[in-house]
């Protein structure tokens, strides 16, 4: 059973598709903590109104990463609550190398596009605005780079031509929920490895969806 501690910026479906899954008995974890660099965040007020402890930690005076007294604080509040694995949840923040370090391939990402493609902020309209056909999500490994690590799922999404940057990413935020505790419980069940940039052993791989 994973010990997991969920990263957020924002409102915290993410999260609240991984508590769900939780209370079906689909995830094998339990949520120990949620940690936001925004104190004002949806996601926290979620976390509490479900008895999960839930965590601001200041990230000043570093505006795009964590790093520093406020990668020091994730950690220290990670350990005390046993965290095994942290998910990012819509965290807007690059990690740096000392929570990468203490959790290597322990860390695991979602990301509103198929990656490669899109990485960075708002991919859905990035993806938009490229003019792409097809979009999707993607759970992966956290390495040091920007939306880089080793891919574990993809879930496909059609662009459509009456897509707005909301409609698209709604339709996004559907796979994602979907996306998102079954890689978990993949990594909950040892099911996977890492070999260079391969992830192996995922009884899928990706899911055309819409
Ligand atoms: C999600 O769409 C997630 O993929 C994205 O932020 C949203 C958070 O939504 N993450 C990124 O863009 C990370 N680069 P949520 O707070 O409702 O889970």
């Amino acid at each position: 059973m994973l010990k997991l501690a969920v990263l957020g910026s924002g409102s915290g479906t993410n999260f609240q598709s991984l508590l769900d899954a939780v209370r079906a008995g689909r995830l094998s974890a339990k949520i120990v903590a949620v940690i936001s660099d925004n104190a004002d965040a949806f996601i926290l007020e979620r976390a509490r109104r479900a008895g999960v402890p839930a965590f601001a930690v200041d990230a000043a005076p570093f505006k795009t990463k964590l790093d520093g007294a406020g990668e020091a604080r994730v950690l220290e509040i990670l350990r005390a609550q046993g965290a095994s694995h942290v998910a990012l949840a819509g965290f807007m923040r690059i990690v740096k190398s000392g929570l990468l370090r203490a959790y290597a391939g322990r860390i695991v990402n979602i990301h509103p596009s198929l990656l490669p493609a899109f990485p960075g902020l708002q991919a859905w309209k990035q993806a938009l605005d490229y003019g792409a056909k097809i979009t999707g999500c993607t759970v992966h490994f956290v390495d040091e780079g920007t939306d880089t690590g080793p891919i574990i799922i993809q879930r496909a999404v059609p662009i459509r031509e009456d897509d707005t940057p909301e409609t698209l990413h709604a339709r996004i935020q559907v796979q994602e929920h979907l996306a998102y505790p079954l890689a978990l419980q993949w990594i909950a069940e040892g099911r996977l490895r890492i070999e260079g940039r391969r992830v192996r052993g995922a009884p899928e791989s990706g899911v055309i969806a819409d």
